[in-house]
């Protein structure tokens, strides 16, 4: 560590009644050491410190030694000239050293102090004035040159340079002392004990100090985004839809909305089943409906004048709609197997919750909105925009003589809310829907079109099953929150977002999030 200056500057103080110049009273300690100590005691009002700086030249090692021992050719001319009968050139180097031979030789024949005859070397004069040696040592003691020439000669030859020399000009503070006292910054249990406290030194409150940060919680950007979007759907009239459901039976995250069973969604490659146990049981009366349950875990949709669901009918018709065809569906005609319906899968997606939702509806048509925010899972290869498991943003809405128009109109409308202007909706396939549309949003941060999310009318083939009304229809959409969310806060690698490599720096730090809105 730095030696400590403060009992110095201190000392120095008191021996003098002007300022001290810290260049003079502490010629060869670094000025950071100076300054670290003058903070010590300015801080405490022992001191008062004005800061000077100002160019000042010093000697490289070389115009060190020069001013030392003389410049080159001055030592080539003592040699020569202390030689009587004359000095060999061949020798000089062995007398005077290499380098001086090299150097001092060019300069003192330059300067006339001695001339060559033959292979001699002859001094021209008895003495002379080395003015090298002498600008330098005015250098050491003035730290400056008046001639300007001069110094550009010896800044080329290297033997000076030019540097910042910050001094300062110390003075006594209001609070100054001979002595720094150390202070303290606790009262201690000793120091009440001891009575050491009544001549303690107290360290004065520093009222501006900066409070150290509270450790707090932080919402996830997920949940943040999660947020906004629910805000969205509450404020078009929506109902939340109880998600709390991660595995569901095949029935409902299949069957119930026309997936046939060969379908390639319900391969073990891009669904996971659960092992154990195996199978659920037929649908049936669920424990949501249990009157004991607080009310807000009960499915929205619940009246007291709802027709009582009949599950069994509903199973028996979700058969015969894949296996025969109803409602005037010529069906998928093949054997639909029970037991297919019945394993048990972590749900693909939240159109599971929207089946089991629209069933309920089914006890008491109605228009109805409803929306749902939760976690779907996916067998797939996880890369820097895919995850095994992710959260669906889902809505669907129910009503009488709802149109595809309507459902565009819907769609312009909700994603005008998050600041996406420009759609384009292109036909695409689902099981459960007809029409069925992929949604492109154009991203104007991105200068391009991003699909952004798929939508449909169901199918009357699941919503007749369930008992909905046949002039009932019934709009669904979904997208991902992961998307928007990467969007929003510039995460190109969905693994920084979610899973072992989040950064909880970026979790803390992030700000919150506000869609675009008009
Ligand atoms: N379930 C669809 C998906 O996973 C989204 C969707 C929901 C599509 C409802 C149409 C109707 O992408």
């Amino acid at each position: 560590m730095a030696s400590d200056l403060t009992a110095p500057i201190l000392d120095a103080l008191s021996a003098s009644d002007a300022p001290i110049l810290s260049n003079e009273a502490f010629p060869s300690t670094p000025s950071l050491n100076v300054k670290s100590a003058l903070d010590r005691l300015g801080s405490r009002q022992m001191v008062e410190y004005e800061t000077k700086d100002k160019e000042v030249v010093t000697l490289t090692p070389e115009g060190r030694e020069i001013a030392a021992n003389g410049s080159h050719e001055a030592k080539v001319f003592n040699a020569v000239v202390s030689a009587l009968e004359g000095l060999k050139i061949k020798d000089l180097p062995e007398i005077v050293g290499k380098d001086n031979a090299k150097v001092g030789q060019g300069n003192a024949f330059k300067r006339g102090w001695i001339k060559k005859e033959n292979d001699l070397l002859r001094a021209t004069k008895d003495s002379i004035v080395d003015e090298t040696q002498e600008q330098l040592r005015a250098v050491e003691r003035t730290k400056t040159i008046d001639d300007a020439k001069t110094l550009t000669d010896l800044k080329r030859r290297k033997l000076v340079t030019l540097s910042k020399e910050i001094t300062y000009i110390i003075s006594k503070g209001p609070k100054y002392s001979r002595e720094f006292v150390k202070e303290e910054t606790d009262l201690t249990v000793e120091m009440l004990t001891n009575g050491s406290w009544k001549t303690a030194h107290l360290k004065p409150y520093n009222f501006s100090a900066k409070g150290a940060l509270t450790p707090a919680g932080a919402l996830h950007p997920l949940n943040k985004v999660r947020q906004e979007f629910r805000s969205i759907f509450f404020e078009m009239g929506f109902e939340e839809m109880p998600t709390n459901r991660f595995v569901e039976t095949g029935f409902w995250n299949f069957d119930a909305l026309f997936v046939p069973q060969q379908h390639p969604a319900r391969d073990l490659q891009d669904t996971f089943y659960i092992s154990d146990p195996l199978t659920a049981d037929p649908p049936r009366e669920d424990p949501l409906n249990d009157p004991h349950r607080p009310k807000a875990a009960q499915p929205a949709s619940q009246t007291t004048r709802e027709k009582p669901l009949d599950y069994k009918k509903y199973w028996d018709d979700v058969h015969e709609v894949h296996e025969n065809g109803k409602f005037g569906s010529i069906g998928y005609r093949y054997p639909w197997n029970a037991d297919e319906s019945l394993r048990l899968v972590l749900r693909t997606h939240t159109t599971s919750i929207s089946a089991y939702v629209l069933h309920k509806l089914a006890a008491n048509p109605r228009p109805a909105r409803f929306f749902s925010i939760d976690r779907v899972f996916r067998n797939e290869a996880v890369d820097a925009t895919h995850l095994a498991e992710f959260h669906q943003i889902e809505g669907v809405i129910a009503d009488f003589g709802l149109t595809l128009g309507g459902l565009i109109g819907f769609m312009e409308v909700f994603f005008s809310k998050m600041g996406i202007h420009k759609l384009r909706f292109k036909p695409a396939y689902n099981p459960y829907t007809e029409p069925s549309m992929e949604i492109f949003g154009y991203h104007e941060g991105l200068a391009k079109w991003v699909e952004i999310g798929n939508s449909g009318m169901f199918r009357p083939e699941m919503l007749e099953a369930m008992g909905i009304p046949k002039d009932m229809r019934v709009y669904g959409w979904g997208l991902s929150l992961e998307r928007p969310t990467m969007i929003k806060y510039g995460v190109s690698n969905i693994r920084e977002l979610l899973g072992h490599k989040v950064d909880l720096n970026f979790i803390e730090s992030n700000p919150a999030v506000r869609l675009e809105k008009e």
